[in-house]
């Protein structure tokens, strides 16, 4: 009984059409909500943690979070993997210390030092056994400088020219997602047409989707009603994701949608029951939440369920 590489899983993922979700965990109740789903969903899941969760609960409290999640749920395929690594360091130190699956993101580098970066990574993450996600290109931007939209869109011939001197076991691209609430200010759009390029480029090999919570409208209203201001937010419409999943996309990170149903439902709550103060009383349907998010994520975008 133990966290596993995701090596395998994203092979059958790739021929059976769909992706597995990476969601991101901070507390008990995220990692507990994401589990209930992966259970009900008979599905494989990615545990990822960003440096900000390792700061915001200490990293032994993650990796007991995770045992426990490990522990109570036996048949789940469960990946432990760091989020948005940003150095050699925090990539040595998860990989010490039980991650089956690293990311080094050196996406702000310049191409070379990206490539010694990434390369360095893996040398270490292959002698203990770890993946290696890396990344190429840049997530932000698109909606603040359309100019910059194709300058940090993913480059095919240097996705295959990276992958192939780095040696990492899968790549994040840039199509269009990014990062957070706000996606877009006009008509959603990603670079179907790049997509493809990069796949017959590198055909077999695991993509992975970065920024790609969908921001349900019911969320962003719900939070908004009851006492919240998070104004026009906007994310991948959920079609998209579907058809990205049955491509060589194989990871497809949620973070944002995560802290928009925890966070809907506790104002809800707290609105309705003010005189309430007993923790438990809101986070017991705040983890409900995460669970119906991320049941209808499996099921419907990214076609994970029943695959264990
Ligand atoms: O890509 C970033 C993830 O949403 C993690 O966010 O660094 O605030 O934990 P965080
Ligand atoms: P979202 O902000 O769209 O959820 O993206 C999360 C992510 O990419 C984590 O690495
Ligand atoms: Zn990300």
């Amino acid at each position: 009984m133990a966290v596993v590489n995701p090596s395998s899983l994203f092979t059958k993922a790739l021929s059976g059409g769909y992706a597995i979700g990476a969601f991101n965990v901070n507390n008990m109740e995220i990692v507990q909500g994401i589990m209930l789903a992966a259970r009900q969903e008979e599905s494989p899941v990615i545990l990822q943690v960003s440096a900000g969760a390792r700061t915001y609960a200490g990293p032994a409290y993650i990796r007991k979070l995770i045992e426990a999640a490990v522990e109570e749920n036996p048949e789940i395929p469960i990946v432990l993997h760091l989020d948005h690594g940003q150095n050699f360091e925090i990539c040595k130190e998860c990989i010490d210390n039980g991650f089956t699956s690293v990311m080094i993101d050196g996406s702000h580098l310049p191409f070379e030092e990206n490539i010694s970066l990434t390369k360095r990574v893996v040398e270490y993450a292959k002698e203990k056994g770890v993946f290696v996600e890396a990344e190429l290109g840049q997530l932000a931007g698109i909606e603040e400088d359309v100019q910059a939209e194709h300058s940090v869109f993913t480059d095919p011939a240097q996705a295959k020219e990276f992958v192939e001197r780095t040696g990492c076991n899968s790549l994040a691209i840039a199509i269009g997602t990014s990062h957070g609430a706000y996606k877009f200010s006009g008509e959603p759009k990603l670079d179907f047409e790049r997509l493809e390029q990069i796949i017959a480029l590198l055909p077999n090999f695991p993509l992975v989707l970065h920024g790609a919570s969908s921001v349900p409208k019911t969320f962003v209203e719900e939070a908004n009603t009851y006492g919240g201001n998070i104004g026009d937010a906007t994310g991948i419409p959920e079609e998209f994701l579907r058809k990205a999943a049955t491509t060589n996309i194989c990871k497809i990170n949620i973070d944002t949608d995560i802290r928009l149903a925890m966070t809907a439902s506790i104002r809800k709550y707290l609105a309705e029951h003010p005189q309430e103060f007993d923790p438990r009383s809101y986070l017991k349907p705040a983890r409900q939440a995460v669970f119906s998010m991320v049941a209808h994520k499996m099921r419907d975008v990214l076609g994970s369920s029943h695959t264990i």
